[in-house]
């Protein structure tokens, strides 16, 4: 029976237990295939890594605008959906434009985000990174059995302290930040457009302070760029809205995820200690074994698409003009296709690239530091404790559109 919108082959649920199983069926379906998120709405799933990196980089055919979504046109999707901020935001940003808008908005961050600005945090990262390594050993000195919880204490508050810095945020105001940002990516929530609107109100102040008092931030240099090139006031705090959106809880459960991965595998934790393999290896690794995006929201199509001219695979799917995709970073990661049948072994000898930054226009353009921080933080943990281990068990986040966990507990040695 053709694969069809009105019988998806599988629901996503945020409470699952495990996303990589729940990936893999998808996968077992085919490489593009129609599945239920909460609240009974359907979308599409890009399952595989070749069709997913051709889908990304058609964004004339699939557009990230969500005035295309044809069950949204028709009223079909409830304004309290969970998820209706992250699927379909409000206002216009550079993650759900596509073409001429797109590169308006994205040009301006690229050429404040420079290489030499990203590589300029290091000594910001390495400060934090060892300031928190030692609270989290403090934590372990005083606790009875030695156990800490390394997200709480590292994973979580690194990123935001480096985008805090990167953005110009006062430190005091960091958990303020994380808060809002929790709100938004619990899918079980029912108030995230408010959650989105108060962060709104909380970064145009900033602009606003950045405005009277420039520093050496990203902020102030977006506020310093010429006028021809400069964006609008309400563009660019819904552009700081989407870097700390974007770079902040990725980047957690990429630490998490690594730090994870690594502690049950002594002997890659030795390749990298030695200097046989590079670190660098290991966060690549992570980001295709464990990808910190899981089921990622989501692409349009602007007209009716036979799944053969997606990928020959795809053969007999037919996508609606109108139908939500959804990209499958967590299920891409694992493709034996791509990856052979070892891929669901994670290895830092491979070396393979992997499509978890996403591809095409919209490709993160927060990698290059996502990759400098796990780098940082990765040889840090492991260079001080090789014998760290994960305690008990890890309980999943609520969400199946990123890949993470509410604790990670551990013994340092
Ligand atoms: C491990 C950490 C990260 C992961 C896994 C990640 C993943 C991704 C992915 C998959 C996309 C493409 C989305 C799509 O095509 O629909 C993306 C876009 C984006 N990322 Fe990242 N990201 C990470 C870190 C960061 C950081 C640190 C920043 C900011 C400093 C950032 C800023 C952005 C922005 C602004 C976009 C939108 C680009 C556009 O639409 O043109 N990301 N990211």
């Amino acid at each position: 029976m053709a694969l069809s919108l009105s019988r998806p082959v599988h629901r996503l649920d945020p409470l699952s237990p495990d996303l990589h199983e729940d990936a893999s069926r998808m996968r077992e379906h085919g490489p593009i295939v129609p599945v239920e998120l909460p609240g009974g709405v359907a979308m599409w799933a890009v399952t595989r890594d070749e069709p997913g990196r051709n889908l990304l980089k058609d964004a004339e055919r699939f557009t990230k605008n969500p005035r295309h979504w044809a069950a949204l046109n028709r009223g079909e999707i409830p304004q309290d959906w969970p998820l209706l901020s992250l699927a379909a935001p409000a206002g216009r940003s550079l993650n759900i434009v596509d073409g001429p808008e797109h590169r308006l908005l994205r040009r301006p961050l690229a050429q404040a985000l420079t290489a030499r600005r990203v590589q300029a945090l290091e000594p910001v990262i390495s400060a934090l990174a060892d300031r928190l390594l030692g609270e989290l050993e403090q934590a372990a000195q005083k606790a009875p059995d030695g156990v800490v919880d390394f997200r709480s204490l590292v994973a979580w508050p690194l990123p935001m302290g480096v985008i805090g810095s990167l953005l110009g945020v006062e430190e005091a105001d960091h958990p303020e930040l994380g808060r809002l940002y929790s709100d938004l990516f619990d899918d079980t929530r029912k108030d995230s457009r408010d959650a989105e609107g108060r962060l709104h109100a909380w970064l145009d102040s900033l602009v606003a302070q950045r405005e009277r008092d420039p520093g050496n931030d990203l902020t102030s240099a977006l506020l310093a760029l010429p006028p021809g090139e400069r964006l609008e006031r309400d563009d660019l705090v819904v552009t700081l809205y989407v870097v700390l959106a974007a770079g902040h809880e990725t980047t957690a459960h990429l630490l998490l995820n690594a730090t994870r991965a690594l502690s049950s595998r002594p002997e890659q934790v030795e390749l990298l200690r030695s200097g046989q393999v590079p670190w660098e290896r290991a966060v690549e690794e992570t980001m295709r074994w464990d990808s910190p995006t899981a089921n990622f929201l989501t692409r349009f199509a602007t007209e009716d698409v036979d799944g053969a001219d997606v990928h020959p695979d795809a053969d007999g799917v037919h996508i609606a003009e109108g139908d939500p995709v959804l990209v499958s970073y967590i299920a891409m990661g694992r493709d034996p296709d791509r990856y052979g049948p070892t891929a669901g072994e994670f290895d830092v000898r491979r070396t393979e690239t992997n499509s978890s930054f996403g591809y095409g226009a919209h490709f993160c353009i927060g990698a290059p530091l996502a990759r400098l921080e796990a780098r940082v933080v990765l040889s840090r943990v492991f260079g001080r404790w090789p014998g760290l281990t994960v305690v008990g068990d890890v309980p999943r986040s609520p969400t199946m559109l990123v890949n993470s966990h509410t604790r990670l507990d551990v013994r340092l040695r």
